[in-house]
């Protein structure tokens, strides 16, 4: 063990993951002050020494338990396949770090509540990597709604729908075992996030949800970008496309669509649209566009008025997320310090909730009830 490898009181982070996620967040903590990364963990060696050398991190690992073993990190950084977020967060928590964890949580909601529990009971803060809800136009939207401009939110619709990109057929994406799901719990928990936050955080009550597998079982739909960890073993066994119906505590509701693969839009389609009583709001983000994304409607002396806000997107909502994470870690510092409402991942944890829910209610075939822990 060398407690000396950094001069300065920075918090010492060890990252777990070489693929997107991994290397995004090992990008974001190397660039943002009062952090160094000294440890880094993944199973391409190549990739692992390369990624070292290239951004000075000292130790390498192959294996999570080795990083998490260290006893001089401060935080935990989890960017592997879903199923092994419980275990390296649970033994991170359980050895006094902070845990900055990709999304989803866990592969299922009781997972999640272990890890937040886990989080309270340390008092250590458990970020998850809602990246998206950190884009320029969502934080536009969510000024904006906060002065109450489109009236009472009655329902909404979010999706992310793909034409054909499932993550690597046969890679750890599309193993129910491994991922925990499919095109919902990759990129629906990401639109469901959105529209949670700007709506003000609701609690879902019921879901009411369907899901198919019309492409990915029959060897179709398969991307183009294939995941580090990619080894084309496992067996397609989640979803393809799935959409729900949710009913929260507010009497409002919310579409949920998300699909890896279907013959619906081109390339990569994000949509989050908000009806209000006196007023409406849309995001739209075409195949990751950065401008011309927001669209607002309401009434102006009586005439159906539609406004275009140019708001540009700059890249780069990892790093505004972990900015925040290492910014809540300080302020967490001391009893008497404020609490982010957040701090211990609450709110991925009623998303995975929300999850679960779907996917009972599209076996069951019909509505099911969301399981709920006050926040
Ligand atoms: N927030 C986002 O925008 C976003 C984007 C992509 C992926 N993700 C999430 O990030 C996570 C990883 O996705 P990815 O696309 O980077 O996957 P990936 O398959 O490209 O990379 C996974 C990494 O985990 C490593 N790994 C697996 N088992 C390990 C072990 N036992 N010890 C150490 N390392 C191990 C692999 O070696 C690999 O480097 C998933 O939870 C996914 O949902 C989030």
């Amino acid at each position: 063990m060398n407690v000396t490898d950094t001069s300065t009181d920075d918090l010492r982070v060890g990252v777990i993951g070489l693929g997107f996620a991994g290397s995004t967040h090992l990008d974001a903590f190397t660039d943002l002050p009062g952090a160094t990364v000294v440890a880094l963990a993944g199973q391409e060696p190549a990739r692992l020494e390369e990624l070292g050398r290239s951004r000075g991190v000292p130790h390498l690992y192959a294996d999570w338990q080795d990083l998490v073993a260290r006893d001089d990190l401060d935080i935990v950084s989890i960017g592997v396949p879903n199923d092994l977020h419980h275990p390296i967060a649970m033994a991170a928590l359980q050895s006094g770090k902070h845990v900055f964890c990709e999304k989803p949580l866990a592969t299922t909601g009781d997972l999640a509540a272990e890890m937040v529990a886990e989080a309270k009971a340390a008092d250590r803060v458990l970020e998850v990597a809602y990246n998206h809800r950190r884009r320029a136009d969502v934080a536009f939207l969510g000024d904006f709604l906060a002065d109450d401009p489109i009236g009472e939110i009655y329902h909404a619709r979010a999706s992310w729908l793909r034409r054909s990109a499932i993550p690597g057929l046969g890679s750890w994406f599309t193993s129910r075992a491994t991922a925990g799901g499919g095109p919902l719990i990759d990129l629906g928990s990401h639109v469901l996030d959105i529209a949670l936050h700007l709506m003000g955080e609701p609690r879902v009550v019921t879901a009411s949800a369907v899901t198919y597998n019309e492409l990915g079982r029959r060897g179709r739909g398969g991307g183009t970008k294939v995941p580090a960890s990619s080894d084309g073993t496992h067996a397609f066994d989640v979803e393809d496309f799935a959409s729900a119906l949710l009913r929260f505590d507010t009497g409002a509701s919310l579409l949920l669509q998300a699909s890896w693969a279907s013959y619906s839009k081109n390339h990569e389609d994000i949509e989050v649209e908000l009806l209000g009583s006196t007023g409406g709001a849309r995001l739209h983000v075409d195949d990751y566009s950065t401008e011309g994304t927001l669209t607002l409607y309401s009434d102006v002396e009586g005439v159906p008025t539609v406004a275009r806000p140019a708001v540009h997107v700059p890249a780069g909502h990892h790093r505004t997320v972990i900015a925040g994470f290492l910014e809540a870690i300080r302020q967490g510092e001391g009893a008497s310090a404020p609490r982010y409402t957040n701090h211990y991942g609450e709110y991925a944890l009623h998303r995975s909730r929300v999850v679960d829910a779907i996917y009972a209610s599209a076996a069951a075939g019909h509505e099911v009830e969301v399981e709920g822990e006050a926040l």
